[in-house]
């Protein structure tokens, strides 16, 4: 099968078949996750606190962004890949943004970037996709400005913040953006906009309208416990598993039963080896 395009997601949209993306940070998993058929992989600027360990996502380098986007890049056949523009690799300049989100498509591999905000970024966005390169949209909730957010809140209650982000879509669709993930706003909000834009919408804590849904894959595979927000779904609790195997090797190393015969080389065929 062929690499899913831009082009897909949107017939994907008009036909009313759901798009599905998960976050990815390595190779391994990025193979499982394409052999399962995921259509789009996010390396998420999430990275720096699920991977790295940050307490918030601001940290996070474009150096840091590209040796994993490289990562998943090679173990991606079918999923689209797409890297997520670090805080302040795009807020600058037109000609930083051009700059650095071009790097994630000629050295790293990715097929589209993503980056945070609405009306403040237009002009990136234009430049961006002028050059040649796909961006998707990030409206609602944006982590890169939790501190001007004040916290991680669901965004666009208020009238007046719901008016906002409906421009703010259809601004980031008049430039060139191929979708836009809603992160954390009201049901009726990410409907209207889901609605209103001919571009695919993809939700997180955004409700069952958007065109498509995103989760971070260490959330819904319940092996990131520092925060658990509501809109994760957990569809494993693969923590307890992990934990269980890695105590029965630590174990058997010390009991001497790994590793055994079979895990070894030249093992003496009469008398087995006496370690202790
Ligand atoms: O960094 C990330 O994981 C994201 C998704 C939550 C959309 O931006
Ligand atoms: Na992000």
């Amino acid at each position: 099968m062929a690499r899913i395009t831009t082009t897909k997601l949107k017939k994907m949209k008009e036909s009313g078949e759901k798009i599905t993306m998960l976050t990815c940070y390595d190779y391994s998993t990025a193979v499982l996750l394409d052999e399962a058929g995921v259509d789009v992989l996010l390396v998420g600027d999430s990275l720096g606190m699920v991977i790295l360990g940050y307490d918030s996502t601001l940290p996070v380098t474009m150096a840091e962004m590209l040796h994993h986007t490289r990562a998943v890049a090679r173990g991606a056949k079918q999923a689209m890949v797409v890297g997520d523009m670090p805080f302040m690799s795009y807020q600058v300049s037109c000609e930083e943004a051009v700059r650095n989100a071009g790097r994630f498509l000629q050295e790293a591999g990715a097929q589209a970037v993503k980056l945070e905000g609405g009306r403040e970024v237009v002009p990136q966005i234009r430049a961006i996709v002028q050059a040649g390169i796909p961006v998707m949209g990030h409206l609602g909730l944006t982590p890169q400005h939790v501190h001007r957010l004040g916290g991680y809140s669901v965004q666009g209650k208020e009238d007046a913040a719901r008016q906002q982000l409906l421009e703010d879509a259809r601004l980031l669709v008049e430039v060139g953006v191929f979708a836009i993930v809603l992160e954390c706003v009201p049901v009726d909000v990410a409907r209207m906009v889901t609605e209103a834009v001919d571009v695919p919408t993809i939700g997180i804590g955004a409700g069952p309208y958007c065109d498509g849904q995103v989760l971070v894959t260490q959330d819904m595979l319940g092996l990131y416990r520092d925060l658990t927000p509501r809109f994760v779904r957990r569809y494993a609790s693969l923590q307890q598993p992990v934990k269980e195997a890695v105590q029965a090797y630590i174990q058997e190393v010390k009991a001497g039963s790994f590793p055994g015969p079979a895990e070894s080389f030249g093992w003496p065929e009469k008398e087995p080896l006496k370690v202790y």
